[in-house]
């Protein structure tokens, strides 16, 4: 199937994008640094924050998978981190109702479930941890995963 890979030239994003090529799947990846040419996918370099961005795709797809964000708290400034995972997310998932996109996959963190990068007082609901574990964000990067989180939920409800 077509599928658009946000954050493909990132590091899970490359082993995401070799297990979709290996099972066949014609794969575009969507992201700010360009891909490695001869990867065997279409390389579109482009800011997610702007929302025009995605206007410019040649053909819906029939599959997101997102994983473009600002990894962790450490490597940019948090409004950085605020202001690039939150509209990022919130795009895609726009882009993806818009054109009727059926499913959209995406790259939270563990770091939402509070688990990871977590706050002093941190104390699971119980263990081992799940997905179905409420998130309990306590710091930048993780209160965006958990917005995102959210975000999806919200998009499926209504979509
Ligand atoms: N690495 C981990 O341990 C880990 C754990 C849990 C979740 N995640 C999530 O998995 C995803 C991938 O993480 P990674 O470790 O591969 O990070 P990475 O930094 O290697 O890859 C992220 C990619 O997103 C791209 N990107 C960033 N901002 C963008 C923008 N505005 N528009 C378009 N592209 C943009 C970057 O260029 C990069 O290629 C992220 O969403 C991250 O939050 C990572």
């Amino acid at each position: 199937m077509r599928v658009l890979l946000t954050g493909g030239a990132g590091n899970i994003g490359r082993v995401t994008l070799d297990r979709l090529l290996a099972a066949g799947h014609d794969v575009t990846v969507l992201d700010a640094a360009p891909l490695p040419e001869g990867l065997g996918a279409a390389s579109i370099v482009a800011d997610l924050t702007q929302p025009a961005c995605l206007d410019d795709l040649p053909e819906a797809p029939a599959a997101v998978v997102h994983l473009a964000a600002i990894p962790n708290p450490f490597v940019a400034t948090w409004d950085r981190v605020l202001a690039v995972n939150m509209p990022a997310t919130f795009n895609v998932l726009r882009y993806a109702a818009e054109k009727g996109v059926p499913r959209v996959v995406f790259g939270s963190s563990e770091s939402a479930s509070g688990w990871g990068i977590h706050g002093k007082f941190y104390r699971p609901d119980y263990l081992p941890i799940d997905e179905k574990h409420r998130d309990l964000p306590s710091e930048v990067y993780s209160y965006t995963k958990a917005f995102g989180d959210q975000l999806c939920a919200g998009f499926s409800r209504e979509h």
